[in-house]
């Protein structure tokens, strides 16, 4: 018997029951499929650009999402991006799918961008590499596997203040999560000396995220030395090694000093699982383009593991997508085009690091009599101000400035524009 939906709630309130006719005329009640689904809250990040997005004050600033802007303000598309679009367009390449695993050759380009000179296991094939949906899919698929496979307790550790997506993607696969000692609010930066009592306090055997460099959102990373400590402290207590690397190059501007944890693990003997992203470095947001990679023991070991991560992958996103690897390979593998990335990635490092040195100097114009000098001590595409809820509330209200409600600032959304006006707010906000 066909049904015509009024559409109409029959009750008020949070009533199930609607009104539907069938087409005899007669008036019957139909229980509505998803009355009991209450409204979530907005994301911690995107939702912020939601906000930003209904305002139409003309002198609004997004300092929420972490998306490279040029020095107008404008989503950046790096030259070579533009040049490897072009030289794949004439290829004429098909549209076949690029297996579950993704893409061999951008598989092995992206585990030797990031393993560098301690990459010899990869010739001797003690690793897998899967293409991923940028970081995010890198590391629910890690998350899954984990979750599968990790023998001891499948909890993960990540730093006291981590990415607002880390935790939920890896509850969402299942995996219990808590926190290690990492970020000072006194100093507004790195805690060496609680990291480490944390990191040898765990139970032996844990399964510790680490932010490889850039870290989000504190913009706080450890030192060289502190690395060097933190390997050794992992390897005495046989803490397995979850290093996720969003911002490889992004940090300092140099891809290999970028990458100098994760090498550090490497050179220690960790086998680690290492998650990548090239939505920053190669500014392919919408691409997505990622990569999850783990180090094994043998060659059996290799096969095992990646037979099992394609099962995972296969009834997720059965293949990733094509595109945006396309571009990433034909830079990670042509000489002129890498070299060309290279001086983009410094070239948004070095902005970036301009803004933090701008945006401290405006403050200090303004005469703020507090400690800024986070701001330049911190490093990447975010700096973790400071300012609490009702600042940054203010900020939002007063000035239509938007940042996530934990004060962190996207300093790459600040332009030579805005920068001051950003900077009077603040300390307005803060005085
Ligand atoms: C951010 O932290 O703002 C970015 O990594 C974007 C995202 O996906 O959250």
């Amino acid at each position: 018997m066909a049904l015509l939906f009024t559409g109409r709630n029959l009750l008020k309130g949070n009533s199930a029951t609607v009104l539907a006719k069938a087409s005899t005329g007669a008036v019957i009640r139909k229980s509505s499929w998803w009355s009991h689904v209450e409204e979530g809250p907005p994301d911690v990040i995107f939702g912020v650009v939601e906000a930003y997005n209904r305002d139409d004050h003309p002198q609004k600033v997004n300092l929420g999402i972490g998306a490279y802007r040029d020095d107008n303000g404008k989503p950046w598309v790096l030259p070579v991006v533009r040049k490897a679009e072009k030289m794949l367009q004439e290829k004429e390449l098909d549209k076949e799918y690029a297996g579950i695993m993704g893409y061999e050759t951008f598989r092995k380009a992206a585990a030797k961008l990031a393993f560098g000179p301690q990459g010899d296991f990869i010739e001797n094939g003690l690793y897998t590499t899967a293409q991923t949906i940028s970081g995010t899919g890198a590391l629910r698929l890690a998350a899954n596997y984990l979750k599968k496979y990790f023998p001891y307790d499948k909890k993960v550790y990540v730093p006291d203040r981590t990415w607002g997506n880390h935790v939920p993607v890896l509850s969402h696969a299942g995996l219990a999560t808590d926190t290690y000692k990492y970020y000072n609010p006194n100093t507004c930066m790195f805690d060496p000396e609680g990291a480490y009592d944390s990191l040898k306090n765990l139970p032996k055997n844990s399964l510790v995220l680490f932010h490889a460099c850039a870290h989000n959102p504190t913009g706080a990373d450890p030192y060289p030395e502190h690395w060097e400590e933190i390997s050794k402290i992992c390897k005495d207590r046989n803490h397995f090694i979850f290093i996720d690397m969003a911002y490889q190059g992004y940090a300092t501007g140099d891809l290999n000093r970028d990458a100098f944890a994760v090498r550090q693990f490497v050179k220690d003997g960790h086998k680690l699982l290492l998650t990548q992203s090239f939505a920053k470095n190669m500014g392919l947001y919408g691409e997505r383009v990622g990569a999850m990679t783990i180090l094994t023991d043998s060659k059996e070991e290799t096969k095992a593991v990646e037979s099992q991560v394609k099962i995972i992958i296969r009834p997720m996103w059965a293949n990733p997508p094509i595109n945006g690897a396309r571009i990433a390979t034909i830079i990670l593998s042509t000489k002129e085009l890498y070299d060309q990335w290279l001086v983009e990635v410094k070239s948004m490092a070095d902005r970036t690091i301009l803004m933090r040195e701008r945006l401290h100097e405006g403050l200090e114009k303004e005469g703020s009599k507090l400690n800024w000098s986070h701001i330049t001590g911190q490093i990447g595409m975010f700096c973790f101000s400071g300012l609490n809820e009702q600042q940054v509330q203010r900020l939002r209200d007063d000035f239509h400035i938007y940042m996530t409600k934990d004060g962190r600032i996207s300093i790459v959304a600040l332009t030579t524009k805005n920068v001051d006006y950003v900077a009077k707010a603040i300390h307005e906000v803060t005085k």
